[in-house]
Parts: structure tokens; sequence; C-alpha cells
């Protein structure tokens, strides 16, 4: 088996690119407003592609109701067809990854979550979003098997759950945000009003918010503030725009400043992930293939990108034939193969998986201490972080707007080794980095500080909370909505129930991390690339 699957990996043809979210060809227009670059909120300058695809007709396209499968009215995608070997009725739109539109982990990160005792305040958060679902990235997977099929369409014949593809046509656009992508980034507005609203400060002073030029981008900071503030947001935030493009210096986009990011020592995900898809689809190709007479021939690829397009098409569309064609194995290695693709491109298995993410936590570390930053350190951008104005180090509030690559590498850089385990590419086995519990579109990491009056217990069971002490701050990571226990990567931080830990030390702790990342010689060296699974650390052997 693995053998046949080597054999194949070469003729597959996976890009990375084809996925994961970070790439754009970039039509670099000038900025004309008359305000500094970086507060121009004109959707043009660095956006990217930004083509729109066919308008939906759910009401007419629907497949709904399913033999077997009692109705319940889509809300509003249909996500209800029946999918083969699905025996607990899961749901599939929670095995795309990085495609799955957003939904709150649902098995937590290890830890219960806890309520505040009296007397503990929340007094800071810094979240970090990803854009709501969007279309395919332009040249991707997707649209390449669009083109397959409409070059052979007339030349051959689909029959049984394949006989959609006879009159099938490609119809997505590229890049921006699709109708559900929007309302994700409302929604987490609004969420976040309610969990954060009394932070905002009461004497009308407005909050600077950061994002980056991409339409995606921008669009998905001002769905969310709108959530958050109303339609007037405008009054209470002040949108930085910083630029998206190779060469600029950007925390939200790490991957872009650092060389070797971009280079074949960091992509040995793209062999393992490849052997991957050519292992678990192989049945499906063949099922595939049977259904298809004449002029068509159906590769593992196609398969692959098949999968993408139910995924993209159900977000963009409100339904996708292509999603009952595979069976729920078969989703499952579709998870499977964006975990290892993560893994190996920003996590622990990638030399710069610490240091594209670096230059963020750096700016988090800078909030926590309240100090803009003077001298250049990673992928910061100086000229906007060393002032106030656009690098304000006193607000409750702070929201910043990024990529599922560049918050994945953000926690490799925060040093969260729970979720460094080695995933092979020949099985599925038991792990932390599920993509779409950590990167589902509109995922987002919240930090806060809570300060509490005395130290709080480790054992949250105890009947009096806290122990005699002075007044204590803690750090406490939440990921869609799940605590991420830091005592599990940082034994400093003690085993706590909360998965908090005490702010002193955490500051202490992300000294170290910024060491480990190396982010000149991680980013700038000049070091071999070593095959998967040889890095375990997110940074050059
Ligand atoms: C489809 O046909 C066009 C025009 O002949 C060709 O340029 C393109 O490579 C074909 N695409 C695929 C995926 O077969
Ligand atoms: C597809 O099926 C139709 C109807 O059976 C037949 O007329 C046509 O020749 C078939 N086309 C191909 C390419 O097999
Ligand atoms: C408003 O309150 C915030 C938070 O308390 C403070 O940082 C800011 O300086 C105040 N602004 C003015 C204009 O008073
Ligand atoms: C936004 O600012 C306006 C004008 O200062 C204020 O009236 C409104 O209450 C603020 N919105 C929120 C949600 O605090
Ligand atoms: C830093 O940001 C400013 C403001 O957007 C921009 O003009 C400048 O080109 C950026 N510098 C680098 C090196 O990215
Ligand atoms: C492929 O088919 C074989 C034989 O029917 C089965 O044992 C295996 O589980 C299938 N694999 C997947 C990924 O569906
Ligand atoms: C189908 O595509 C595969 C992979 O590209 C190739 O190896 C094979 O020769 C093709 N078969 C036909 C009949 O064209
Ligand atoms: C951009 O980052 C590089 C590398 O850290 C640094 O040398 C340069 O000074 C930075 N530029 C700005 C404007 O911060
Ligand atoms: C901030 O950066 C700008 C541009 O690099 C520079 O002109 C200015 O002197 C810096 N200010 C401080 C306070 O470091
Ligand atoms: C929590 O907030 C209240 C009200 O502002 C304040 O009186 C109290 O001291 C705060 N507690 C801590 C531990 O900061
Ligand atoms: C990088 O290292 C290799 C092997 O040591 C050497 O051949 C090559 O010239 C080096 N490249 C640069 C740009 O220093
Ligand atoms: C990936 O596979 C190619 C082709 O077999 C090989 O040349 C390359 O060294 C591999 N890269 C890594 C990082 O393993």
């Amino acid at each position: 088996m693995i053998l046949h699957a080597l054999i194949l990996v070469v003729s597959i043809g996976y890009t990375r690119g084809a996925v994961v979210d970070r790439r754009q060809a970039t039509a670099t227009t000038t900025q004309s407003s008359k305000v500094p670059d970086y507060f121009d909120t004109t959707i043009g300058w660095f956006a990217g592609p930004t083509q729109t695809g066919d308008a939906p007709l759910l009401a007419q396209t629907n497949g709904a109701p399913f033999p077997g499968v009692s109705y319940i009215p889509n809300s509003p995608l249909e996500t209800q067809a029946p999918i083969a070997g699905n025996i607990h009725n899961a749901n599939i739109f929670q095995l795309l990854g990085n495609l799955s539109p957003y939904f709150p982990n649902p098995r937590g990160f290890g830890v219960s979550e806890y309520s505040l005792p009296l007397g503990s305040n929340v007094s800071w958060v810094n979240m970090i979003s990803r854009h709501g679902s969007r279309y395919p990235t332009v040249s991707s997977g997707p649209q390449s098997l669009g083109q397959k099929v409409y070059n052979s369409t007339g030349n051959f014949n689909a029959t049984g759950a394949l006989s959609f593809l006879n009159t099938w046509k490609y119809g997505l656009g590229a890049e921006i945000l699709v109708p559900i992508g929007k309302q994700e980034l409302f929604n987490s507005g609004t969420l976040h009003y309610y969990q954060y609203g009394h932070l905002y400060p009461n004497n009308g002073s407005k909050i600077i918010a950061r994002t980056t030029t991409q339409n995606r981008m921008l669009q998905s900071a001002e769905y969310f503030l709108a959530g958050f503030f109303g339609l007037g947001w405008t009054q209470n935030a002040t949108l930085e725009v910083t630029i998206e493009q190779l060469g600029y210096n950007n925390t939200l986009d790490g991957y872009y400043l650092c060389t070797n990011a971009n280079t074949a020592v960091s992509a040995g995900d793209i062999n393992a992930t490849g052997l991957w898809v050519s292992t678990y689809l192989v049945n499906a190709t063949h099922r595939i293939q049977g259904m298809i007479s004449g002029d068509l021939n159906w590769t593992v690829l196609d398969s692959y990108n098949a999968q993408q397009l139910c995924a993209y098409e159900t977000v963009s569309l409100g339904f996708s034939h292509w999603c009952s064609l595979f069976t729920y194995e078969e989703w499952q290695g579709f998870e499977y193969s964006l975990d290892i693709a993560f893994a190996g491109g920003y996590g622990f298995q990638s030399p710069t998986g610490r240091a594209i993410g670096i230059g963020y936590v750096e700016e988090v570390l800078a909030r926590m201490q309240h100090h803009v930053i003077t001298s250049p350190t990673a992928q910061i951008n100086v000229t906007l972080d060393n002032n106030t104005i656009t690098f304000p180090v006193d607000q409750t509030l702070n929201f910043d707007f990024s990529h599922d690559a560049n918050i994945m590498a953000i926690l490799t850089a925060f040093g969260l080794t729970q979720f460094n385990k080695y995933l092979p590419p020949t099985q599925i086995v038991d792990r932390e980095l599920i993509v779409s519990y950590l990167e589902p579109f509109a995922g987002r990491l919240d930090i806060e500080i809570i300060k509490t009056p005395q130290p709080v217990r480790a054992d949250r069971s105890a009947s009096n909370p806290y122990v005699s002490g002075p007044p204590t701050s803690y750090v406490h990571f939440i990921l869609n909505q799940r605590t991420i226990p830091l005592g599990r990567s940082f034994e400093e931080c003690g085993s706590r129930d909360d998965g908090w830990c005490e702010m002193e030390t955490f500051l202490k702790v992300q000294q170290t991390q910024i060491e480990l990342a190396n982010y000149d010689y991680a980013c700038n060296g000049n070091y071999s690339a070593v095959p998967y699974g040889k890095i375990t650390n997110g940074a050059p052997l």
C-alpha cells in the first residue's frame, strides 16, 4: 500500500496553495485617499483578486428533502445530504479543516470551562480572528477541476450519484468573502460584544482595530465591527489597514517577510500531504471513475479537488452535489490531510513555524506590558508599532484580523506544544491538532487577562476559590470558545484545572519562546530541506 502510494505521490501534483489560504496574486494599485495609507479603508489598495461568482439559487438547486433524512430547513446552508458510513450522524462540515464554516470547538482542548470566582475581573482581551468563508484561491485545485470537466463536457456520460456532472459547471469567484463568511464575522462581533462589550471605554474614545489590505480581510474586520458596535461602528473604532504583500513587514501575514517560509525548506508537508491523499482517496477515485463512461480520466487529485469543491460550493451556493460522493471515512481522511499540511507548513513540523508567528507574539507581549516597539524585530513594522497612534498600548479591547496559516504559526510561536505531535502520512492517529477545531473560517484566538483579588486555587473544585496572597493577574487562552490549558505546554504555569497561567510566569516563559523561534536564522539562514517528520519544534534543526 505504501509503495503504491509513493508512486502515486509523484503524479498527484498536490500543492499546499490549493488549500491553505495565504496566497494571493496581488492586484497592486496605488493608494489614493488623503488619509495616511494605514487608515485608508478604500477597497483596492493591495486588495488581491476580487472576482465574484454565480449568484446562488438554492430554492432551485437544493437537493433536500433527501431520501431517509427527515426534513430540516437549511440554515442558511444545506448540509443534510446523506453521507455513506456516517453511522453517528456526524456533520462532515466539521471535517473540512480550514474550509469548515465556523463552529465552536466541540471537544475542548483538554480542560473544562470555569466561571470566574466572585470578585475577579476580565480586564483585557486580545483577539486575532481569521476572515470568514471565502471563494477559492485563484488557479487552485477546484478551479482546475472545473476547467477539466468543462473541456470534456459532451465527451463523457456520468451516472448514479455523479449524474449531476453531465450539466455541472464551475461557478465560483475568487478569494473574496461569500455570504456566510460575512455572517460569520458579524456573528463573531456580536458574540464578542456579549463577551467583552463592557471593556469598551465609556469616555467615547475610539479603539484601533487592525486588519490587512486584502479585500476579504478588510471586509471581515468591517462585518465584525458592525456586529460588535452596530452600523455606526466608525464612531467607535478606527480600522488600521496594513499592507499585505510579499516584501512588506506585517505580523498579520508573517510568512511574507520570512524568506525560507516560501522555499522548499518549509515544504516538507507537501510531500507528506500528497502521500496521504493518494492513500485515502484510492477507493473513491476508482468508485468515481466507475460512474463515468467516455473521455474523462478521473485521478486522485480530481477526487481531492472534488472534496474541496464540496466545501467551497456549499459556502458559496448553499448546496453541493460533490459532498455525498464521498464516504464518512473519506471525509475523516480529508480533515487529516489538512492537519498534516498545517503541522508541516506552519506548525511544529516546519522549520519556520515559530518564526512566522513570532512577530505577532511580540506585539501581544508589548500590549500586555503597555509599551510600543521601537527597534526592528521579526516581521514587525516599526513605523507602525513605534507610536501609540498606530500601536496603542492601553486598549482593553484589541482586535486583529489575519489568516489561517498565520494564526497556526502564532499558536506555534507561543510554544503551544500540545499541538506538536507527529502526524504520520500513512494512517490517521489521535491528535490535538485538528485544523477544523483550530482554524475554521472565522476561527479566533481570544487572550484574556483576568485580575483576581487573591491567587486562585489550581484545584477549582474547592469551595473557597482563593488562597491567601496578593492580587494576581492570569492569562487565559481561548480558541474557538474553548480554553487552551497553558500548563499543558508550559510546566511553569502549573497543572491548573482552569488552564490559566499567572501573568508574570507567562511573560517569562514567552521570552524563551522568542529565542526558540530563532527568527533570523529560521527565515534567512542557509539550511537544507529535511523530510517531513524530522523537525518537531517549529524551528530549524
Ligand atoms: C482546458 O482546455 C483549455 C483550452 O484548450 C486548456 O488551455 C486547458 O489546459 C485545459 N484545462 C484542463 C484542466 O484540462
Ligand atoms: C451518453 O449517453 C447518451 C444517451 O445514452 C448517448 O447518446 C451518448 O452517445 C453518450 N455519450 C458518450 C460520450 O458516451
Ligand atoms: C478613555 O478611556 C480609555 C480607557 O480607560 C483611556 O485609555 C483613554 O485615554 C481615555 N481617553 C480620553 C480622551 O479620555
Ligand atoms: C459608539 O460611539 C457612539 C458615539 O460616541 C456612542 O453613542 C455609542 O454608544 C458607542 N457604541 C457602543 C456600542 O458603545
Ligand atoms: C510599514 O508600514 C507603512 C505604513 O503602512 C508602510 O508605508 C511601509 O511601507 C511599511 N514598511 C515595510 C517595510 O513594510
Ligand atoms: C477502501 O476499501 C477497502 C476495501 O473495501 C476498505 O477496507 C477500506 O476501509 C476503504 N478505505 C477508505 C478510505 O474508504
Ligand atoms: C489518467 O491519468 C493518470 C494520471 O495523470 C495517467 O497516469 C493515466 O495514464 C491516464 N489514463 C488515461 C486512460 O488517459
Ligand atoms: C522590517 O523587518 C526587518 C527584519 O526584521 C527589519 O530589518 C526592518 O527594519 C523592518 N522594517 C520596518 C519598517 O520595521
Ligand atoms: C518611528 O519610526 C519612524 C519611521 O521609521 C521614525 O522616523 C521615527 O523616528 C520612529 N519614532 C520613534 C519614536 O522611534
Ligand atoms: C474588579 O472590578 C471592580 C469594579 O471596577 C473593582 O472594584 C475591583 O477592584 C476589581 N477587582 C480586581 C481584582 O481587579
Ligand atoms: C548555502 O549552503 C550550501 C551548502 O553549504 C552552499 O553550497 C551554498 O553556496 C550556500 N548558499 C549561500 C547563498 O550562502
Ligand atoms: C519532496 O519530494 C521531492 C520529490 O521526491 C524531493 O525531491 C524533495 O526532497 C522532498 N522534500 C522534502 C522536504 O522531503
